[in-house]
């Protein structure tokens, strides 16, 4: 078995969608070739724009939908033709909006209970015990198993969703915007339960988050995706340090609390996501990008390592 929880490579994603009635279907590219991998305790963060592949990524991930192309590898296990009902098991899923992941017509007891009911051989005392010691250890209360989600507040709903995700102790959460939804004075706590519960069971995180407050918190790794591809990929803290692609550069400035650290300078980045019906030709990048050259509408950049991360940039 291999030490690593997660391998992509060349995880790739397309979707046939209709235009209209007489036209032929055209392909969305939502996930075009992305390779990483993930250890166990460790957290990668993706970080982009709305739109660049971050849920079709957590889909492909949590085994929700195959790939189009490209391999993906469970603790070294081949997701292609392997047994994908046993596998599930070691990705749980943890969603943006808590409430609409939870059935309004089941107490808390009943939802946590569930997956032990279905994957494992547990008695009903023993199930009830384990559901116990998870809501206790995302910081539920015993009284508060027999509620129903309409009775909880956000945070105390993503709690429920957390413990739901980890209760049959899986290798990897992938985690989609979990804490967006919630109030910022909630968010480092529910940041803060994420970052317990990994250190107890060592689990390895994938976060998907737009706020690069939230990645830099909890991030070991950081993947910056623009358009469905990985730009920059590496080190959290060589990432922010030095962010080295021009879009990474971008984004960064866009945050001001990373801005002022190093009295960075804010660098706008004109125009919209192009859409990924029709993607640019070369770098994706390159119609908004303050330094790109000739080459860049014309050649695809791959990704290559630059100062121990790895960036897909002609001009870095
Ligand atoms: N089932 C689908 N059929 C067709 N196109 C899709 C499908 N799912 C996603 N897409 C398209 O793929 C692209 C990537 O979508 P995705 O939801 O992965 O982005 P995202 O990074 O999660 O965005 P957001 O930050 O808004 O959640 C978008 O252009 C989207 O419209
Ligand atoms: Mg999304």
């Amino acid at each position: 078995m291999s030490e690593l929880l997660l391998q992509a490579h060349d995880l790739t994603r397309h979707y046939a969608v209709r235009r209209g009635l007489f036209q032929p279907p055209a392909t969305v590219k939502a996930l075009n070739g992305v390779s990483f991998s993930l250890a166990p305790r460790k957290t990668l963060a993706v970080v982009g724009e709305s739109g660049c592949g971050k849920s079709t990524l957590a889909r492909q991930l949590t085994l929700i939908e195959p790939p189009t192309r490209g391999t993906l590898k469970i603790r070294g296990v081949d997701t292609a033709g392997a047994d994908v009902k046993a596998l599930r098991r070691e990705v749980q899923m943890v969603f943006q909006n808590p409430f609409a992941s939870l059935n309004p017509r089941k107490t808390i007891a009943t939802t946590l209970a569930e997956p032990l009911l279905i994957n494992t051989p547990l008695t009903a005392a023993e199930r009830q015990e384990r559901v116990e010691a998870l809501a206790a250890k995302v910081g539920l209360r015993p009284e508060h198993l027999r509620r129903y989600p309409h009775m909880f507040s956000g945070g105390q709903r993503q709690r429920i969703a957390i413990a739901r995700a980890m209760i049959l102790n899986p290798g990897i959460v992938v985690a989609d915007e979990p804490v967006s939804a919630l109030d910022v004075s909630i968010q480092a706590q529910i940041l803060n339960l994420f970052m317990d519960l990994q250190a107890e069971f060592g689990t390895g995180y994938v976060f998907i988050s737009h706020n690069l407050s939230v990645v830099e918190h909890v991030a070991d790794e950081v993947m910056v995706m623009y358009l469905g591809a990985a730009v920059e990929l590496g080190d959290k803290r060589r990432v922010f340090a030095a962010p080295l692609h021009p879009y990474t550069q971008a984004l960064m400035s866009a945050t001001p609390a990373l801005r002022a650290a190093d009295r960075r300078e804010r660098i706008v980045i004109h125009g919209e996501l192009p859409s990924p019906l029709n993607p640019p030709s070369g770098c994706a990048f390159h119609k908004r990008c303050p330094r790109a050259v000739a080459r860049c509408a014309s050649e695809v950049p791959a990704l290559r390592e630059v100062d121990g991360r790895q960036v897909a940039c002609h001009v870095v």
